[in-house]
């Protein structure tokens, strides 16, 4: 397990595979596996001599299976590693036992991955576990999926049924906000794709699962902003050495840095870092180290080392997104333990606002959450805890849901920030009836309004990344549209930030308010009959609900424009991104601060595929 210190680490890639149960997961990492030449020697001959051999060749699926038999061993394992290396990187590949217990392991498995291999069988198609699986990966921030459409010599190795699947399958993905998402035809049991191009397959002339795997740049991933460093262990050797060792979950510490430790609040300078025995500079997101600090203070294991002008957010209620894997279901009022980063601490759960449909994303009123439900909840802490909203920090925003009866894992969760500003919204949304102001209706009516301008009164709400295309793609289609004849408007982003909401920065708060008062806009606007586009980054799922509710759902149409992170940092027409990424520029959204995913919008456009003709001929079906 060493995998830790000594250098940063830009060459690794951690895995983690999905299916459901006999797609060939485990047979896909053992010929893989094999034919990387990544095996023991021991273990090859183990497997070639073995008891269990298929018709004429080896069983690949006893690779996993062996380390499942050793795993089974233990009890507390979840999750197996394995780990192998290539002469262009290293891999490290979470698998988790299969079956009922899945989903549980495989969240474990996620909150650490940079990228999901996703089976799906070829011939069975896609199941809701296929779906339920991306879901949970998507949630848990795992940002690039490669789905290996699996037994492709069941289906003839035909083109037709894997096209069908990558469209089927594409169309649910694209919700799920991903940076990548590459779908490879593969033969497990012969390899066929894996490392090399099966012949069987000649109209494929994408890469093969491991060299796509050896290229994928992941590094960019890293949040390199926020440092965090959670106390693992004071090491004291002798009198004179006093080190705190841990892993440092997020950002960049530099040898001279000030760091404040939390929750005491005393502050200190960096005197060294250590790895074993190498003294270094700086050290990295990822690094296990022992760092010194000038002062002598009294710190703990689970307490937190931060920069003193970046301090993570201290929580007595919180909001989250939770995958349940209790036998029981939560109810509200459950008392649960939460493992966060090094520490315990006990909550209440004081509601649980809705679940998902893995299906269709779409959310759903409920009073629990049962076994492999996924749901939005909210916990009061026993004791304040500093955490960070996982879109964030997945170190530091991630919660393990334990039993206090038996200390059964119970489930998984992240961070959602939105608590202290969820009251505000109601109270300001109450403001009018309050007040007692009265709506004053004119001698004019929204009929003859729309009979005068021959059309019907709508909100276009783009939502999507900074660099996804609103700006020019509402642009265009207000072009299109008064071309057509009619009568319609731009709300942009950064033209309303000129005027009208100048006073608005880009806190969770601010952009709400922003998001409110432009929604009220585009209602006025409606009211007079014109359509509207709107082009906002609008990050957040309830300041979209909310502006729903303010145009009146029958008016507005949301499109999400999502050509991936990757694309639009890419892009980066404004260079915020690099900006972000140097620090310059905190709180940005896909960087810094988070992108909700729109859980059903009536459009999903990936705007790094399709033209700008493309986009606008499916709005104009919608629009006009
Ligand atoms: S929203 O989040 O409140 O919906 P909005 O769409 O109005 O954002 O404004 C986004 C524009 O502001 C971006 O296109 C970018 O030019 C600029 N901007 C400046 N700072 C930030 C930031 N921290 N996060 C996102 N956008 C920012």
């Amino acid at each position: 397990m060493s995998d830790s210190g000594r250098q940063p680490q830009t060459d690794l890639l951690r895995l983690i595979t999905a299916g459901s149960v006999d797609d060939g997961k485990s047979t896909l990492i053992g010929r893989l596996l094999y034919d990387a030449d990544a095996l023991y020697d021991d273990h090859v001959d183990a497997l070639t001599k073995g008891a269990r051999t298929m018709e004429g060749g080896i069983d690949f699926a006893l690779v996993t299976d062996g380390l499942r038999a050793e795993r089974e061993q233990g009890i507390t394992i979840d999750v197996a590693y394995r780990y192998f290396s290539t002469p262009r990187r290293r891999f490290i590949i979470a698998d988790a036992p299969g079956h009922e217990q899945y989903t549980r392991n495989m969240a474990t498995a996620a909150s650490k991955a940079d990228l999901a291999v996703l089976l799906i069988d070829a011939k069975q198609g896609i199941l809701t576990q296929s779906k339920r699986h991306a879901f949970i990966c998507s949630l848990l921030g795992v940002p690039r999926l490669v789905v290996a459409v699996n037994k492709m010599d069941l289906v003839n190795f035909s083109r037709a049924r894997f096209l069908e699947i990558e469209r089927q399958y594409r169309d649910f993905a694209m919700r799920l906000g991903l940076k990548s998402l590459r779908f490879i035809p593969v033969c497990a049991v012969d390899g066929d794709n894996l490392l090399r191009r099966g012949e069987r397959m000649p109209w494929y002339d994408g890469p093969c699962l491991l060299p796509y795997l050896e290229e994928i740049y992941v590094a960019g991933d890293r949040n390199l902003v926020d440092f965090r460093m959670p106390v693992q262990r004071v090491v004291r050797p002798d009198s004179t050495f006093r080190g705190y060792s841990g892993c440092i979950a997020s950002g960049l510490l530099r040898k001279g840095d000030e760091v404040i430790a939390l929750p005491s609040g005393f502050r200190s300078r960096i005197g060294r870092i250590a790895v074993g025995e190498a003294e270094l500079e700086q050290a990295l997101a990822g690094q296990s180290v022992t760092v010194c600090l000038e002062d002598e203070l009294d710190i703990g294991r689970g307490d937190l080392l931060v920069h003193p002008g970046n301090v993570p957010k201290e929580y007595k209620e919180l909001e989250a997104m939770a995958v349940w894997t209790g036998d029981e279901p939560l109810v509200p009022d459950a008392v649960l333990q939460l493992k966060h980063g090094t520490q315990w601490l006990k909550a209440r759960c004081l509601k649980i606002s809705y679940k998902v449909d893995p299906n269709t994303l779409r959310q759903e009123e409920t009073q629990s959450l049962s076994l492999n439900e996924i749901g939005r909840i909210r916990l009061s802490l026993f004791r304040p805890v500093f955490a960070d909203a996982y879109a964030r920090n997945r170190a530091l925003g991630s919660l393990l849901l334990v039993s206090t009866a038996n200390n059964d894992t119970l489930g998984a969760a992240v961070i959602v920030d939105r608590t202290d500003y969820d009251a505000e919204l109601k109270t300001d949304r109450a403001l009018p009836e309050k007040r007692e102001v009265v709506w004053h209706k004119g001698q004019v009516s929204l009929t003859e309004r729309a009979l005068f301008l021959r059309q019907r009164p709508l909100t276009v709400w783009f939502t999507g990344l900074s660099g996804s295309g609103k700006s020019t793609l509402a642009f265009a289609l207000e072009r299109r549209l008064i071309d057509a004849g009619k009568a319609c408007y731009v709300l942009d982003g950064d033209n309303v930030r000129h005027g009208l909401n100048r006073d608005l920065g880009f806190s969770p708060k601010d952009r709400a308010e922003n998001i409110r008062r432009i929604a009220e806009v585009a209602h006025l606007m409606n009211d007079a009959g014109l359509i509207v586009i709107s082009a906002f980054i609008s990050p957040f799922q309830e300041d979209r609900a909310m502006a729903r509710g303010i145009v009146g759902p029958e008016k507005f149409i949301e499109v999400f424009l999502d050509p991936g992170l990757e694309v639009c940092e890419q892009r980066d027409p404004k260079g915020l991104y690099k900006k972000a990424r140097s620090g310059e520029l905190p709180g940005f959204t896909g960087v810094s601060a988070p992108y909700e995913l729109p859980q059903a919008p009536d459009l999903a456009l990936n705007t790094g595929g399709l033209s700008i003709e493309q986009c606008l001929r499916l709005l104009e079906r919608i629009v006009l």
